[in-house]
């Protein structure tokens, strides 16, 4: 029999996390960001917290999926050889928050420069840690666009946080943390599951500062 829970009352974060999910839908629809159809279970299911396997084969070099998990955005994507050297320059090192993943908030496996488990692909929830709402992808560098010296990542129209390609928060702006890392392990080279952790590993959302 499906559980049931009783729904609290919205609070603020709430409010703007639906209020601008509208934005960030323009915003993917923009940037082409396809919308990949989770392999199983169904939606009620994954609502509840189950595992999602997701097949990252398809994804483009350069390009972003987003999936949802427990009704979460969560962003995939496959990084090029030119993002990954961005990503250790440090002109860009030297702008972030917290370039080295000090704060928890990624599982162990993602405590390093890419913050995910191997360095092609991210995996983060897409929830700004200001308040809420869905940052947008802009991932190619442009002197201008959608900040000054953008070098690809994401902008949250929001309130004008600003992260790097593996979700690392920069200095001056409200948002205080870099995004979320979902658990998650590898069940092939192409096949993701979210939700659960490699062997051996204990993680899970409860343990990060701030969603
Ligand atoms: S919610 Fe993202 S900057 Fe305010």
């Amino acid at each position: 029999m499906a559980e049931t829970h009783a729904t609290p009352e919205p609070t603020r974060r709430d409010f703007l996390y639906v209020a601008t999910a509208a934005v960030g839908t323009v915003g993917a629809l923009a940037t082409l960001v396809p919308l990949f159809s989770q392999m199983e279970p169904d939606r009620a299911t994954i609502a509840a917290g189950a595992p999602l396997e997701v097949d990252i084969g398809k994804i483009a070099p350069g390009q972003q999926i987003q999936v949802f998990w427990r009704s979460k955005p969560i962003f995939i994507i496959n990084r090029t050889p030119a993002i990954l050297k961005i990503l250790q320059e440090p002109q860009l090192l030297d702008r972030l928050r917290d370039p080295d993943s000090q704060y928890h908030q990624q599982p162990p496996y993602a405590q390093n420069w890419h913050r995910s488990a191997k360095p092609e692909y991210a995996v983060l929830i897409g929830i700004c840690t200001h308040l809420g709402c869905i940052p947008m992808f802009y991932p190619a560098p442009n002197p201008s666009t959608p900040a000054a010296d953008w070098l690809g990542g994401y902008f949250c129209p929001c309130h004008g946080s600003k992260y790097d390609l593996a979700g690392r928060v920069f200095q001056g702006v409200p948002a205080p943390y870099n995004l979320p890392v979902p658990p998650y392990r590898y069940v092939n080279d192409h096949t993701l599951r979210i939700g659960e952790n490699p062997p051996n590993v204990t993680y899970d959302l409860s343990s990060i500062e701030q969603l």
